[in-house]
Parts: structure tokens; sequence; C-alpha cells
């Protein structure tokens, strides 16, 4: 059914409390994945339930495994790394991070199974993860590189590690083939150009694989018997980021996001939001299942201009779209450059922002892999955005507006849900004005 309402975002006075955000999406779906190749049971403790976490949750259920929801956590049954035939196609929605790990996982299982998703996924490039996936001797069909995925039960074949140089700053693919390596014997070896965030390595050492980090190279020696665990998941940075930025740039805000995950390649953001002059501080910081958590306390700012390049794009790659919307309001112009992989994303996020700030009134240059943004503390907004199914460009934009002079609508909010499911009554909750709007 077609949902009749948007949601439009006005100026807010100032942001204030000490709040909890949803829990993390990339950690969730490897949970579950990592989880379900133990031979018993484990327990997944604040397991996001997103759309993207639960399309990953019903495939591997198709695929026999078992997963009850209990009070307190979710009891993953896991089979040791024996899937079954899925008698229908596994649908994965939006979730790139789903169907690349799922097609990984899979892919030396010796069965077969179709892979499909939405309109977005559909259109995203799936060769990345394929190519070294044949090298490893496994059989991925694809529709022009692209899904429906087609994993073929060639048993002439036999699987075998690889060592690979990844020269696209992508977990995405370094777990796919960490995650197929699994269940092939020996040693496979990753060298990363662009280290990107390391989640599923420090997942599956904590349940147990053979697994070691050097600098760039990953090894990982199979077979591995993965012993079940209880695991709990932290807050998602992605999700804190909207409200770090809009703290930053309406007046008289102060907050505390608890109990976040810290991953040092995931908080490229406050590197460069702090040379923007960001009060921004953390504190609590502690270690939970391999993984740094802490509470992150930022407060109004007045930002400055600031230069982005490659060399740290995957530590932030998911907040560019907002951290274009903090350079919207500081003072200067920023320069990003080396975007390349922004334009792989839900949408092509180098012209969905693009679109979307010069339609609110910003003044911004961008060329094929790079942005220039005039910023200024006060920028007119009114606009009515075109979020190109994407859930950052939507949540985004709405941040926008909570600073803007005149309000935003967003020309859709249902996929917010696919990682942000109670984004409205978050930020409503620390005083943004938020509101639904009929369509
Ligand atoms: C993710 C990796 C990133 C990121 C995505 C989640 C993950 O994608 O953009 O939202 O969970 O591994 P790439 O690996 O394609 O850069």
């Amino acid at each position: 059914m077609k949902n009749p309402f948007t949601l439009k975002s006005s100026k807010s006075k100032s942001l204030n409390g000490i709040i909890y955000v949803p829990t993390d999406k990339s950690i969730s779906i490897r949970a579950l994945i990592i989880s379900s190749l133990c031979l018993g049971n484990s327990k997944i403790f604040d397991l996001l339930e997103s759309e993207d976490v639960k399309n990953t949750m019903k495939s591997l259920k198709k695929l026999g495994i078992k997963i009850i929801k209990k009070k307190k956590y979710y009891e993953i049954y896991g089979n040791g790394g024996v899937f079954e035939e899925p008698s229908d196609s596994l649908y994965l929605g939006n979730s790139g991070t789903g169907v690349r790990l799922l097609t990984g996982l899979l892919s030396s299982r010796g069965i077969k199974i179709i892979l499909t998703g939405d309109k977005s996924l559909s259109s995203r490039p799936m060769k990345r993860i394929i190519e070294p996936l044949e090298l490893m001797n496994l059989t991925v069909e694809h529709n022009k590189g692209c899904l429906p995925l087609i994993i073929k039960n060639n048993k002439k074949k036999i699987p075998l590690p690889i060592k690979y140089d990844l020269n696209i700053g992508s977990a995405q693919i370094k777990s796919a083939i960490l995650l197929a390596s699994t269940n092939i014997k020996g040693t496979t070896t990753i060298i990363e150009k662009f280290p990107s965030r390391n989640h599923t390595e420090i997942m599956l050492k904590f349940f147990g694989a053979d697994i070691k980090i050097n600098k760039r190279k990953i090894t990982i020696s199979s077979p591995n018997f993965l012993k079940p665990k209880a695991l709990k998941v932290p807050g998602d940075f992605s999700s804190a980021a909207f409200l770090i930025v809009a703290t930053l740039i309406t007046k008289n805000s102060s907050l505390i996001i608890k109990d976040v995950g810290l991953n040092f390649y995931r908080t490229g953001l406050i590197d460069i939001l702090q040379k923007m002059n960001a009060k921004i501080s953390l504190k609590n910081k502690h270690m939970t299942n391999g993984e740094w958590i802490g509470d992150i306390h930022v407060s109004s700012s007045r930002l400055i201009s600031t230069s982005v390049n490659k060399t740290i794009i995957p530590r932030l790659i998911d907040e560019l779209p907002i951290l274009f919307v903090a350079a919207s309001f500081a003072k200067g112009t920023s320069k990003f450059t080396g975007l390349e992989e922004l334009k792989f994303k839900e949408s092509d996020r180098l012209n969905s922002m693009a679109i979307a700030l010069k339609d609110s009134g910003v003044i911004i240059k961008q060329k094929s892999n790079s942005l220039m943004i005039s910023g200024d503390s006060s920028q007119p907004g009114g606009s009515i955005i075109k979020t190109f199914n994407d859930h950052r460009i939507a949540m985004s934009m709405l941040v926008f507006g909570l600073a803007s002079e005149n309000k935003i609508i967003i020309d859709d909010e249902k996929m917010i849900k696919t990682s942000f499911p109670n984004f409205k009554e978050i930020f409503n909750s620390v005083g943004a004005k938020i509101e639904f709007l009929p369509k």
C-alpha cells in the first residue's frame, strides 16, 4: 500500500537531552550471519529491528536457520555452516550489506540460490564481489553485473583460497570474501588498499575463527569451527551522525548520545567535524565483543569549512550526506574529493545531495567525483526534496530543515525504516520539529 504521508522538518529552537539511538545495522546483519555459522545457539542482544536486518533474518530462515525472538534477545540456532537449499529466492530488499555478505557466505556451500532485491538494490554493482568469488572457483551468475544473482551448485569445481588485492575501500567486498573462505580449505589473504570497517574481522575472531590482521593484511585459515556466543549490538554511529550534526547546527543545543559504536573505521566524521570546530567529546569508552563503545557529547558550534579527500572516505562513507549538510552551515567553502564510491549507494548520493542542496538554496559546484559547498550560517531551505528512495538523503535533508530559514519536505519517508525506524520520534523527543504531512 502506498504511504499517504511524508515528513516535514522546520526550524527548531534547541535540541537537548540524553538519548539512545537504534543499534548498529552493519553489526546486526553480521551477528545474524556469523552466528548462523556456529554449531549451537548464540544470543544476540539489542539486534536492530529495521527492514534491512529483517530481510537478512528472513533469508537465513529460508536457509534452514531457526531464529527465535525471546524477551531480551534473539536466539540463533547455528547449523555449523550447513544451509538448506531454499525452495524460492532470497529477497534482500534495499540492503547492499545483506545481499553481498550472503552471496559470499553461500557461494561456497554447494547449493543453488537466487538472490533478489528492490529497484535500488537491483541497479547496484555486484561484479565487485563476483570477481573475487570467481577467483575462488565459485560460480555466481548475474544480470549484466546486477541482481538477480544465481549461485550455482557446481560440484565439479573445487573452491580455492585466494590472495586478493582489494583496491576499492569496501567492507562489503572484504566480508563477502571472508565469509566464503570460512568453507574453503586453506588460507585466504586480503590486502586492503583503503582500509574499511572491520566488523566482520572482529566478529569472526570473537566467534573463534582463525583470522589474523596485520596492518592492511588479513589472513583467515579454514576450515573454521565457530563457537556460539552471546553478543550485544552497540548504537549505530551512522544514525547518531544525524543527531550530532543536528545539534551542531541548531542554536543552544546540547546532547549526550549513549552507548554508540565507536569503531575507528566508522568515526571519520568526528575527526572531520572536530577540525571544523565542532564541540564533540567521547566519554565512557569501553570494549564489548571486540568493538569500542562510548557516549558522544555534542553541543552547538560555529563550524568552519573543511576539505576531505579519498583517504578518509571509507571511514565516513555513509556520513557524507550529513557531512554535506554540516558544510552547508559552516563558514567558508568546503571541498570534497575522491567521491567515486558515493555514487554506488542506495542512490547516486553525489548527485542526490547536489540536487537536494541546490534546490534548498545552497551554493555548490559538482564535478564527476567532487563537490564544493559554500557554507553560510543561514540557508534558505523551503524545498521539496527528491530523496531517490534513499534513507540517508531523506534523513540528512530533514536535519537541514531543522536549521534552515524555511521548512524542508521530503517526497517520501517510508525508506527511513531500512535503518532508523524511530527517526521522527527520537528527534522530536529532544526538541526537533518533524511532522507528518499528507502527500
Ligand atoms: C557496509 C559497508 C559500506 C557502507 C554500507 C554498509 C557494511 O558499503 O556504505 O552502508 O556493513 O559492510 P561498501 O562496502 O560498499 O563501501
